[in-house]
């Protein structure tokens, strides 16, 4: 009974959790080209590389990072080349004593946490490396955190794995930040750190993050359980941001908050929702600063909209008349409820944009959208207001 529900909606839960990486990183092509440049020589012959991936929040440098490593693993399993990496978050693991630990355990699981130095450890990740006569990648992701507590040292120690000792071993560093930390290195003149290996994650445009959606939508969700236009308010919402983190979690929250529906579907009015559990601009206090007129104006367009991603202006126009009769107001001329409408979005709850139409050319339609708060939820906090008027 309360675990039978099946779930109508959502396929496959753990595509949507944030650790996910999916096998195909969609406009991130050519970063994942100019990482197999670099690290071609590390393939072919053994050398080292040193790559510095940077970029602002959710722009895919660590997933992409964990797609290149692992293809990189069957690339050379296929052609029977030993290489193997690990891949140390520096702020979970904010010491040097616990970056190195990550490091040496994963060649040996039972070494203590305690009673070695710095320089013990370096020695014994340096054997572990030699000893397995792989090639070798430490990847260091957040690695500002490790930079702006003084530790560059650590990383240049290890950059010197490479020339320290008898036997060569080939160890490469991807150092990841999503501040442009190359400067710090350069200050301790980190010579072995090239500038020309920057990789730059540049944030997603709305149609990028839409693409990101739709695929991780088709991997999550049953088919057919996601319209069209919810993904389009996803992107639409996290184009400010730019961030595949935060578009991937508005889906996630939109079709758990659909799944308790029944209806089987994700929609507009879910995305609406699931945003307003993240963060609202329409709180209480602005709605209570607009007058009757214009409140009358937003009940009509969260009446016309419903679960629709937008809704024309002439639709919500005639919706106007409607509500105007029901609260006993005169319905204003067409320029005074454009102003209305202007004014409203002017105080952000709502957005305007232009779409062009088949009537002809040049034609166009204005298309109102509700952002963040589902229109059931607003309409219910203005008829409650239009009451006391
Ligand atoms: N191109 C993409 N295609 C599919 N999913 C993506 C893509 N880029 C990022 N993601 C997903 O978005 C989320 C955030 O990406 P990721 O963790 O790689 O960002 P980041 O750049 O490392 O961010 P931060 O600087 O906060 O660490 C992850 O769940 C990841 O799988
Ligand atoms: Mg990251």
């Amino acid at each position: 009974m309360l675990f039978d529900k099946a779930s109508v909606i959502i396929k496959d839960g753990i595509k949507l959790s944030f650790d996910y990486v999916p096998d195909n990183l969609v406009h991130r092509e050519a970063q994942m080209k100019k990482m197999a440049m670099l690290f071609r020589s590390v393939i072919d012959y053994g050398g080292s590389e040193t790559a510095f991936l940077t970029g602002s929040v959710g722009t895919g440098k660590t997933a992409t990072t964990k797609r290149f490593c692992a293809d990189m693993v069957d690339y050379c399993a296929r052609s029977s080349i030993p290489l193997d990496y690990v891949i140390v978050n520096c702020r979970q693991r904010s010491t040097e004593s616990g970056i190195l630990l990550q490091m040496i355990r994963h060649f040996d699981p039972a070494f203590p946490d305690r009673g070695f130095s710095t320089q013990e450890m370096l020695r014994t990740a340096r054997n572990h490396i030699q000893k397995s006569g792989k090639r070798f990648i430490l990847v260091l992701d957040e690695v500002d955190v490790l930079l702006k507590k003084g530790s560059i040292d650590l990383v240049y120690q290890i950059s010197r794995f490479n020339d320290d000792g008898p036997v060569k071993v080939s160890l490469s560093m991807i150092l990841i930040s999503q501040e442009y930390v190359l400067d710090k290195l350069d200050e301790s003149s980190l010579s072995s750190f090239k500038r020309a290996n920057v990789v730059r994650f540049n944030k997603y445009t709305r149609d990028e993050l839409y693409d990101i959606v739709l695929e991780r939508a088709t991997l999550a969700l049953r088919e057919d359980s996601i319209h069209d236009d919810a993904i389009d308010l996803i992107a639409d919402n996290s184009e400010e941001y730019g961030d595949a983190r935060f578009a991937i979690d508005l889906l996630d929250k939109s079709a758990r908050i659909a799944e308790d529906r029944d209806e089987g579907i994700v929609t507009a009015e879910d995305v609406r929702a699931a945003k307003a559990m993240i963060y609202s601009v329409i709180s209480q206090s602005k709605l209570e600063q607009l007058d009757k007129n214009r409140l009358i104006s937003l009940l009509a367009i969260c009446r016309s909209i419903k679960t629709k991603g937008y809704v024309s202006a002439t639709a919500v126009e005639k919706t106007y008349a409607v509500v105007c009769e029901e609260y006993n107001t005169a319905a204003r001329k067409h320029t005074q409820f454009w102003n209305y409408v202007t004014d409203l979005e002017k105080h952000g709850f709502i957005k305007t944009s232009t779409h062009k139409t088949d009537d002809g050319p040049g034609s166009s339609a204005i298309h109102i959208s509700l952002q963040d708060i589902p229109s059931k939820v607003l309409a219910n906090k203005i008829e409650a207001m239009l009451e006391m008027f």
